[in-house]
């Protein structure tokens, strides 16, 4: 008998190796926002957002292969599209000028904690206590999703991430506020009294490995005040935020947000060529460049960067951010209508066209139902839709599509939802 691809994966691969789903799929084929199986069966991506503009979209493919045609080397000669790919994506930001590039979001993430270290001459990192920032071993000591929520390192420390569904000490109002904002504030004084001081906090823009939480007003901006005013850089993981997923082109440029002083890119930006990035002001790339000879093989290449380039086109020329602020209040209004009728959805929190819908055992109690979020999952991808579950307690269903998901396939994935948590509440 023929050894399935799953046996000869997990003879060669290893179990421990993640995979999606308790029947996993095979997927051969994409386009736009639809996966195809070996079966030839057709599933709505509502998860990747890798795929950022569509799943092989023809103007990123073209692009990739005419470079390819042409030219692909290391990244040490000079190429006009690094350039012009650095000078177009550092005008979407608001003062930071330079760029470097990295082939994933790990090792951009690793190269922003050198340059904060670097540009404070200190060492202490902040993070939340629910995030996943890479897999590098200095960006994993940030890495706590997959721990009790303390980082494994004296130099860093984890914040209670900021929330209004679950409040911390039931608090409201301006006492939430203060104490998450006092969190930082321990924990800065912690960092100062271990000897490290503070070189940065790094978080998500909207706490999205936290499961998109509802942050309390002016959190962003006392924290960042605190950071700066101990020496430290704030730098913003926009891995999952950036490249119009919330409806803006980075997820701090939201109402709310706030300028950091360092950025990191990846996932969405070569719609799955892998490129990555910093993006930070002069002063702060500069000292890093004139201490260190980073150079990284890959990162930037011209094929790279001629996607990432034909990216930045689709997104612009499809007017995919205006798109996402449609589909996702539509949306949204869609997904807070179920819960009239399903006392198991305990919340719906949504930036653009990113959704959380936190299910719950009891609305009241707001006891988390992480049996049903993988149930639901799994029936939705049996059903024909592609959706995962996170959270600190993983109760959260995470929706999260390409760009490009309009509304008839939001009201598809909605009727599927309804279905698939009718069979789940039965099953
Ligand atoms: C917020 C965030 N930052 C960084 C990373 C790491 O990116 P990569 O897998 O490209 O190294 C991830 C990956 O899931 C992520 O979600």
């Amino acid at each position: 008998m023929n050894e399935s691809l799953l046996d000869r994966r997990l003879r060669v691969i290893g179990k421990g190796a993640p995979l999606f789903y308790e029947e996993p799929l095979h997927i051969v084929r994409g386009e736009g926002v639809w996966l195809f199986d070996a079966q030839g069966r057709r599933y709505l991506d509502a998860y990747n957002n890798v795929a950022v503009v569509g799943h092989c979209h023809p103007r990123v493919v073209e692009a990739i292969a005419r470079q390819t045609a042409t030219l692909n080397v290391h990244t040490r000669y000079l190429h006009e599209n690094v350039v012009r790919y650095a000078e177009r994506l550092t005008v979407t930001f608001d003062g930071q000028d330079m760029a470097v590039f990295t082939c994933t979001g790990s090792e951009a993430n690793e190269l922003a904690l050198r340059m904060a270290r670097m540009f404070t001459g200190k060492e202490g990192i902040i993070c939340t206590n629910n995030t996943y920032h890479g897999n590098t071993a200095a960006v994993d000591e940030l890495s706590t999703t997959f721990t009790d929520g303390r980082t494994g390192s004296a130099r860093v420390r984890s914040v209670l991430f900021p929330e209004s569904y679950r409040p911390l000490r039931g608090l409201q109002g301006a006492d939430l506020l203060n104490a998450y904002v006092d969190e930082v504030r321990l924990a800065i004084l912690d960092l100062q009294r271990g000897g490290f001081g503070v070189a940065g906090m790094l978080v998500c823009p909207i706490f999205a490995n936290e499961g998109l939480p509802e942050v309390p007003a002016g959190y962003l901006e006392r924290v960042a005040q605190l950071v700066r005013d101990a020496g430290g850089l704030v730098i913003f993981d926009e891995v999952q935020a950036g490249f119009g997923r919330t409806g803006h082109y980075w997820g701090h440029q939201m109402p709310g947000g706030i300028t950091p002083d360092i950025a990191t890119l990846g996932k969405p930006m070569g719609n799955g060529y892998p490129i990555a990035g910093v993006v930070s002001r002069a002063e702060i790339v500069n000292t890093f460049r004139d201490r260190v000879m980073y150079f990284n093989t890959f990162g930037g290449n011209p094929v790279a960067c001629a996607a990432a380039l034909a990216v930045l086109d689709v997104i612009e020329d499809e007017k995919l951010i205006e798109r996402v602020r449609d589909v996702g209040s539509y949306m949204t209004e869609a997904l807070r209508a179920l819960m009239a009728t399903h006392e198991q959805i305990g919340d719906v929190r949504s930036k653009g066209t990113f959704w959380a819908v936190e299910l719950v055992k009891n609305r009241a109690a707001k006891t988390p139902a992480p049996d049903l979020a993988n149930a639901v999952v799994n029936r939705m991808r049996q059903h024909g839709v592609l959706i995962s579950a996170q959270g600190m307690y993983r109760n959260v269903l995470k929706i999260r599509p390409p760009l490009p998901f309009a509304t008839e396939h939001a009201d598809f994935l909605l009727e599927t939802l309804e279905r698939s948590l009718a069979e789940s509440i039965d099953g």
